[in-house]
């Protein structure tokens, strides 16, 4: 969800991973490359509204095509764990239940752009919308820019069909997933993983 402390979470949990000397990759959709970062610009342009739902579609794609060969393929060749901020269930939550595209052509486009691979773990950080809305616009105002990204603009409804979305992918696929409650401490969020992590690859630590 946005707003609910993916980054932080994330940069915990690699310092964490690597003190039990776990090679660690940190990376994130959209972005992760170079062509990826450039996609990111498009993507997250707040004055990138005429960008149709379609387009938008093709661009998560094209930037997870292009990550998963060049980046997160390599990582997992050299036998690296792999922490993604952000991942396909992103596309069917947002582009999907979000925007509207049917889930069975953001499957087959996902699939063709993911050439195989599939997280281990999904970790989803829930919150209530409002919640986050609130964090990400203190958040610009902090950094003074007044609207971060093109989903920050849009409506809580948006943002509620969003949420409705990861939650129903989670329960469709609940080995896969572990959801925590974002409004705990970023501390305690990172402990609750590590733990998941021991019980479910105790053969990694
Ligand atoms: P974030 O990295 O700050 O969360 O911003 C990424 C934005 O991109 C966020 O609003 C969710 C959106 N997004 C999609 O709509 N579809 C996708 O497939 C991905 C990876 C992200």
């Amino acid at each position: 969800m946005e707003g609910s402390g993916k980054s932080t979470l994330i940069s915990r949990l690699a310092s964490l991973l690597r003190s039990r000397g776990i090679e660690t990759a940190v990376t994130r959709e959209p972005g992760g490359t170079s062509l990826g970062e450039k996609l990111r610009k498009i993507l997250l342009d707040p004055a990138g509204s005429q960008l149709c739902s379609m387009g938008e579609l093709f661009l998560y794609a094209a930037d997870r095509a292009q990550h998963i060969e060049e980046v997160i393929k390599p990582a997992l060749a050299e036998n690296r764990t792999v922490l993604c901020d952000r991942f396909s269930d992103a596309t069917a939550a947002y582009q999907g239940y979000g925007r509207g595209i049917s889930l069975d052509i953001i499957s087959v486009v996902d699939r063709e752009a993911r050439n195989g691979i599939t997280p281990d773990l999904t970790v989803l950080l829930d919150l209530p919308p409002e919640e986050g809305l609130r964090r990400v616009r203190s958040r610009n105002e902090q950094y003074g820019s007044k609207t971060e990204t093109r989903m920050d603009d849009e409506q809580p409804a948006f943002h509620h069909k969003v949420r409705e979305g990861y939650l129903a992918l989670s329960a469709g696929e609940p080995d896969r997933f572990l959801i925590l409650n974002a409004m705990d401490k970023p501390e305690e969020l990172a402990q609750q993983v590590m733990q998941e992590l021991e019980k479910r690859f105790p053969h990694v630590f």
